[in-house]
């Protein structure tokens, strides 16, 4: 090729589709507190949605053993078959619902779920009902794989939850294909009961709609235990991951419960984009199931966390938020004090150190008055962080 031709050659366009997906917030909110750390500050980091513990150490031996063994190769895309056998046990022994192996997908942490269960699910443009505030990633997977994320606003009057009525009004406006929910929620921390998830489920099957359930945060509840959907409907699509309970987000490894008649379109999508997920992690999520007393430990210390935040936050003047019933988030009105939330969250990170996340991160129409704090670290940061706003409240 000449070098006239290298001139010439207008650069190739980014896709359109993939530049609308948007940032996630609170990694920028980690990228200004990691400058404060370099310039010798301290912070107390609340921003993140991850438990601040190691993986349990018989999870960690146990793929310690397989890494000595040394044949670290592909796995069924589907997952190894005694990891898809012990998850279907454990909804046997966990809620007493009784499903086939052949049923469980072993995924690259809950994340790469979501990509197979909405490409098998959905036709291009399909319309996915969200609750705003949700978790931003829902929207921005559904907006790169070229469907329509409707972010339905729900507040304290549904517990943050969706109806059946609010599901059947999006669905008259324009029809939807899918509902997406999740229980312990990401900002809110609310647990569906079960009958409100069962009304979900049976507004989707009036209305045939598919029903996605993210189940990421059960085993971390503090007053009553999560229901899985499977228990309201077999049909309905199940996420989860061992990010959250069992301490492993840097494993990347999750799986999903779908209905059989769907498992071989998401065994050929696996096969194609990742062939399988990475087989030490496999090894470790079936320790996991065994780690319950370590996991057990760890849960009872955000237990802890979230007795004394519930107590001290309103005692700072930052009390407008729902109890708390289930995953490390606390999600407050800051009303009070700003209705610019990135301007708080800056604000209180430069000047009094503290790391939190604004709510536009996980509602664009309201969280302008909203932050969201992460307890999934030590009581003694939990404890840092409110004599730190206190001080700054009072300043300010
Ligand atoms: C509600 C919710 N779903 C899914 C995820 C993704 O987790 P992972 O891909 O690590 O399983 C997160 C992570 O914060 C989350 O909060």
């Amino acid at each position: 090729m000449t070098n006239d031709a290298h001139r010439l050659a207008t650069p190739p366009a980014l896709s359109a589709r993939a530049a609308e997906v948007a940032p996630f917030i609170v990694m920028d909110v980690m990228n200004q507190a990691a400058a404060i750390e370099r310039a010798g500050g301290s912070v107390v980091h609340m921003e993140v949605g991850q438990p601040s513990a190691p993986t349990p150490a018989s999870i960690r031996a146990a793929a310690a053993r397989a890494l000595e063994h040394g044949r670290i190769g592909y796995t069924q895309a589907l997952g190894t078959d005694s990891l898809r056998e012990r998850i279907a046990r454990h909804y046997q022994d966990a809620y007493g619902v009784s499903i086939p192996a052949e049923r469980v997908v072993v995924t690259t942490g809950s994340s790469g779920g979501f990509i197979l269960a909405f490409l098998a699910c959905f036709q291009p443009g399909a319309r996915v009902a969200i609750t705003a505030p949700g978790y931003p990633a829902y929207r921005n997977i559904l907006t790169a794989l070229g469907l329509e994320p409707v972010a339905i606003e729900v507040g304290p009057e549904t517990r943050y939850a969706l109806t059946p009525d609010l599901i059947a009004k999006a669905h008259a406006e324009r029809p939807l294909a899918g509902v997406l929910t999740m229980s312990p929620a990401n900002p809110t921390g609310v647990v569906m009961a079960p009958e409100a998830i069962a009304a979900v489920a049976a507004e989707c099957r009036r209305l045939g709609l598919w029903y996605i359930s993210d189940e990421i945060y059960h085993g971390l509840t503090y007053e009553t235990p999560a229901t899985t959907a499977l228990s309201a409907d077999q049909d309905a699509i199940i996420v989860n991951s061992f990010s959250k309970y069992y301490c492993m987000t840097g494993w990347r490894v999750g799986w999903l419960v779908v209905p059989q008649r769907m498992v071989r379109t998401i065994e050929r999508l696996q096969q194609n984009f990742s062939i399988s997920v990475p087989y030490l992690s496999q090894v470790a999520g079936e320790a996991a199931f065994a780690a319950t007393a370590e996991c057990e430990a760890i849960k009872a210390g955000y237990a802890a966390n979230r007795a004394y935040l519930l107590k001290a936050l309103p005692e700072i003047g930052l009390g407008d938020f729902l109890p708390v019933d289930g995953a490390f988030y606390i999600y407050l009105d800051i009303g009070r004090y700003s209705n610019d939330s990135m301007a708080f969250c800056r604000d209180v990170l430069e000047q009094a150190h503290v790391a939190i996340t604004p709510g536009l991160d996980f509602d664009e129409g309201r969280g302008a008055r909203t932050v969201r704090l992460s307890f999934a670290g030590s009581l003694a940061e939990c404890e840092d962080a409110v004599s730190r706003m206190r001080n700054w409240l009072k300043q300010r």
